[in-house]
């Protein structure tokens, strides 16, 4: 079969020139413009990405229209119900969901690895306690390049590997230390007995006299299930901001730790990861139900800043197949907690609103990810500014699954957008 081509004409000079189709297993075709410079002197303009690819991925596959979410081919809504978290982040990071003997050396390793550089006290100690833990986790973060040196060889496919899963690993004993440090607890050191969400827990809110028992309250099964979901659908999402910007941190071939950090900040934004976090702080605002329509008008008023958050998505035009898991999984915590939240009722109802809004329904707006994501953590007495950290635990293990297929992928280039330049031509001073 002839390989199927788009032809660009430039109409001033009359010069055609084909570009080839590239097809990936499933989705919109895209044309490979990357030989549009040379072969007609021209860049492409396309400011927010809203119709570029930036890289071949195998590893996340989202329909918009369809609201499909598939991580290494799987439905998010199969992996949500069958699976741990540090299990889909081996399927993430390795392509397959690992062997029962696999998925318990891969696990055995994270622990090994949880452990932080008992040198890092002193650098968590330095923030103020009432330094944003966002803050805090993007200095965390980078400073891990100061504190571990060794296995930074990056054409070694061993010691990226073992970058990664330190990541991975540390991210959770990182953000508790966070919490910790803000409310002036002591650290809580990770166990390697404890299942990865169990020890997050443990992490944030054991007491030092408290025995480990497993009906703690703080382990409770409720609360490791409802993490453990929370922490699969937020687990990656493709090309993203903070992938993309991990991505393009690492086209410089800079430290990995360095690299996520980067994505750590990129995700703080409240128009990505740091939705969940305004999302409440609106709701809160809000209050009750009668003042729906006066924050829906501000919504769709041009000339004010308000946006709906946890509405709009770039890629979901019809709904967000992990809201649609969430809200399910709010009913249940709630229920199961009895911690009846008030501001649940009043998201439901405003879910209800905007949706028969002609505003939300013209521009295919709908909850996103984020519209419910914080009302389950603040059931688990997760701290609001502390939302868009949960959210980075698990991104992790997107983030370091795409940093790997990117550094083993051969011919790598340096990520070098263009520009139209808008400023004084040349001039004499
Ligand atoms: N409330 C009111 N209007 C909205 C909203 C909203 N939440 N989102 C988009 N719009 C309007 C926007 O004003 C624009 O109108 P017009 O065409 O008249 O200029 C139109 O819808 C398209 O919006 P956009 O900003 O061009 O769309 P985008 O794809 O660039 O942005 C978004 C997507 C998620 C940043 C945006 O919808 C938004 O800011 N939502 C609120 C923040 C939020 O919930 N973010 C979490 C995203 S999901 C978690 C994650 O993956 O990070």
């Amino acid at each position: 079969m002839a390989q199927e081509t788009l032809t660009l004409r430039n109409n001033s000079t009359g010069k055609e020139v084909e570009f080839s189709l590239l097809k990936g297993t499933v989705g919109t075709p895209v044309v490979d413009v990357s030989t549009l410079h040379k072969q007609m002197g021209l860049f492409t303009y396309d400011p927010g990405f809203m119709s570029t690819a930036s890289c071949k991925s195998a590893i996340t596959y989202i329909d918009g229209e369809q609201g499909i979410l598939l991580y290494r081919g799987y439905p998010i809504d199969q992996l949500a119900e069958k699976c741990s978290f540090l299990e889909v982040a081996y399927l993430l990071m390795n392509g397959e969901l690992g062997n029962k003997e696999e998925q318990a050396v891969f696990e055995h390793e994270i622990g090994q690895h949880a452990m932080l550089h008992e040198a890092m006290r002193s650098f968590i100690d330095g923030f103020h306690y009432d330094a944003h833990p966002m803050a805090m986790m993007v200095g965390i973060v980078g400073s891990l390049s100061a504190f571990y040196h060794s296995e930074l060889n990056m054409d070694d496919a061993e010691h990226r590997r073992i970058s990664a899963m330190r990541m991975l690993a540390k991210m959770p004993v990182i953000a508790a230390a966070c919490y910790r440090h803000s409310i002036g607890y002591p650290y809580v050191y990770p166990r390697s007995d404890l299942s990865y969400c169990e020890n997050f827990l443990n992490m944030m809110f054991s007491l030092p006299s408290q025995k480990y028992i497993e009906k703690d309250n703080y382990i409770d099964p409720v609360a490791v299930k409802a993490l453990n979901l929370l922490f699969i659908l937020h687990a990656d999402h493709e090309q993203n901001a903070s992938t993309s910007t991990v991505r393009l941190a690492s086209s410089t071939g800079a430290n990995p730790y360095a690299c996520i950090a980067a994505g750590i900040a990129a995700l703080w934004g409240p128009a990505h990861g740091g939705a969940n976090e305004a999302v409440l702080s609106m709701l809160a605002e809000i209050g009750t139900v009668d003042r729906i329509p006066e924050y829906i008008e501000k919504a769709k008023d041009k000339n004010d800043p308000f946006r709906l958050m946890g509405f709009g998505h770039r890629v979901y035009k019809n709904f967000d197949p992990r809201a649609t898991i969430i809200r399910k999984a709010c009913y249940e915590v709630l229920e199961s907690t009895s911690a009846k939240d008030p501001l649940f009722d009043l998201a439901l109802a405003l879910e209800d609103y905007a949706l028969k809004d002609e505003y939300f329904v013209e521009k295919k707006l709908y909850p996103n990810v984020d519209f419910y994501s914080g009302i389950i953590y603040k059931a688990l007495n997760i701290p609001v500014d502390m939302f868009t950290v949960m959210f980075t635990i698990a991104r992790t293990a997107g983030w370091v699954s795409h940093w790997l297929e990117m550094m083993a992928e051969p011919g790598q280039r340096i990520g070098r957008p263009r520009q139209v330049y808008t400023g004084k031509d040349v001039r004499d001073v």
